[in-house]
């Protein structure tokens, strides 16, 4: 395809009518740095969409002339970095082209007032007005179907979803993490103002920042008060430094397992911003909902995608019923019961293609408790109070640190209540039958005859929605996926799209 530099508004048009392909769209105001780098290149890596940048030093959300008018401008740079990282075109405008003088075509737009009225908001007023103006005024010239922003303007990645959200652009806005230098500072445009003395600075602010996220891992609490003297005693001008909700941006609570961190500082005539998220354990996503919805193998693929655990504790309470069957353990009228679990151990073990053994005091049962015989009877073992009290503590034991994706069906509401992303995912009755008798692994079913199958799986339903302790139930935060006539690629991208919205990147690669 051949590389385009476009100008005017008016070319937009005609370059789309050629290029007959979805865009990925890359806002910036030039002197691009390794971050900007990144944005590009993971636009091209994405997807096989054109990839559009665009060079406009936006006037309206420069809140100080001076800043705007000492804004570095390295535009011939900027292309070749551009071009060089998987641009396909530049749109480079002039201010007349985004606002024109007669005004019809534009809004002034206001921020969300409850994002805004935090952080850099407080100080920069009209800031993100002008930065909600100017995109909105370029999404509406360009209409790309993804959008790439970058984490290191965290407040204004949150304020920029909220406005596609709120405006229903029908935009993919796609994050990637801060990008730091070689001693730890994050690659801004204004980086290059800074003097020798200054760069130590915000050496020193960053690094309290990052220190502060390795401490937090441990100690799982921050001492602001103690941050601020140290950097107060370096004699570091701070604007701000708060410990916040990364999402509301509000007071981050004691139970709020992911937080921001995140500070402003003077280092002479420049401003700049730096940020942690502080985690109390890596991120969990909870996928619950009945039999035969697909659970598994999306869990699964989600699983090896993300690079996270994968728990199955449907596969646990399976190898528990298997074994009180095996030891000839009358469950129902055992009084001993909590002394047997107490001796049991269950474990997972990964082989190769992301699959995994299930071991029950080191017996390997992962072929023996897909029978007939476990599933007619792995609802009623689930439902004692005993079993469950046992096994959700075994559960949280393995989920401790978090980084894992749990399937199941008390998941969201009971083992992992706090989990950062509640999925229930379901089916219909046809569609979860058709899906059993076809499953390889479920030997039994596929010689059922589908009515049979329908059957059981009402009566699985039934016992499972019903039993008196954790009933399979959807989370009121979870979030409902139908996967009839979905292809299981389909449900499962959709899973990591609300998971990588859900997730800063900077936390994902941890
Ligand atoms: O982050 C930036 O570079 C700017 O705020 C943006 C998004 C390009 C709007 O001018």
């Amino acid at each position: 395809m051949k590389k385009v530099i476009i100008r005017k508004t008016e070319e937009i048009e005609n370059w789309k009518r050629n290029i007959n392909s979805d865009i990925n769209f890359i806002p910036t105001m030039g002197n691009l740095h390794n971050g900007h780098k990144k944005l590009i290149s993971t636009a091209k890596n994405d997807n096989s969409n054109v990839n559009l940048v665009s060079i406009f030093i936006n006037p309206l959300q420069f809140d100080n002339k001076s800043d705007l008018n000492n804004y570095p401008k390295t535009i011939d740079n900027d292309i070749k970095i551009s071009f060089s990282n998987g641009a396909d075109a530049i749109f480079i405008p002039s201010i007349e082209d985004i606002y024109p003088s007669n005004h019809k075509n534009i809004t002034l737009l206001k921020a969300s007032a409850e994002l805004s009225s935090a952080l850099c908001g407080l100080n920069r007023i009209g800031h993100f007005d002008g930065v909600c103006t100017v995109v909105n005024r370029l999404l509406s010239l360009i209409k790309p179907k993804n959008l790439y922003l970058g984490e290191k303007d965290w407040q204004q990645l949150l304020i920029l979803k909220n406005l596609v959200l709120t405006k229903k652009l029908n935009i993919a806005i796609k994050s990637v993490p801060t990008q730091r230098d070689f001693d730890g500072i994050p690659l801004s445009s204004r980086n290059i103002h800074l003097s020798k003395k200054e760069r130590e600075l915000i050496r020193f602010f960053s690094n309290e920042l990052l220190e502060a996220k390795k401490n937090f891992q441990q100690e799982k609490k921050i001492n602001l008060r103690e941050i601020i003297r140290k950097l107060s005693a370096e004699k570091i001008s701070i604007e701000y430094l708060e410990h916040l909700h990364p999402y509301t941006l509000k007071k981050s609570e004691v139970d709020d397992n992911i937080s921001i961190l995140a500070g402003a500082i003077r280092c002479g005539e420049t401003r700049l911003i730096d940020h942690v998220f502080l985690m109390k354990r890596s991120p969990i996503i909870a996928i619950d909902g009945p039999a035969g919805s697909g659970k598994s193998t999306v869990t699964k693929l989600i699983a090896k995608k993300l690079k996270l655990l994968y728990l199955d504790t449907g596969a646990m309470y399976r190898a528990l019923s298997w074994f009180l069957i095996k030891e000839n353990i009358d469950y129902k009228k055992e009084k001993n019961l909590r002394t047997i679990l107490n001796n049991v151990s269950i474990v997972f073990k990964s082989k190769a293609n992301s699959h995994q053994d299930v071991f029950i005091n080191s017996h390997c049962v992962t072929e023996e408790i897909r029978s007939q015989e476990i599933s007619s009877i792995v609802s009623t073992i689930s439902s004692i109070k005993e079993i469950r009290k046992f096994l959700v503590a075994e559960q949280r034991k393995i989920g401790e640190s978090g980084g894992l994706v749990a399937e199941g069906r008390d998941i969201g509401t009971t083992v992992f209540p706090d989990a950062e992303l509640k999925i229930f995912l379901t089916a219909s009755i046809d569609e979860r039958a058709k899906r059993r008798k076809s499953d390889k692994k479920s030997k039994d079913s596929k010689e059922m005859d589908l009515n049979k199958l329908k059957e059981l799986i009402k009566k699985r339903d039934f016992e499972d929605s019903n039993r008196e302790i954790s009933p399979l139930k959807k989370a009121n935060d979870a979030i409902e996926i139908i996967t009839d006539g979905y292809s299981i690629d389909e449900v499962v991208d959709n899973i990591i799209d609300l998971y990588n919205d859900k997730i800063p990147k900077d936390i994902q690669i941890q």
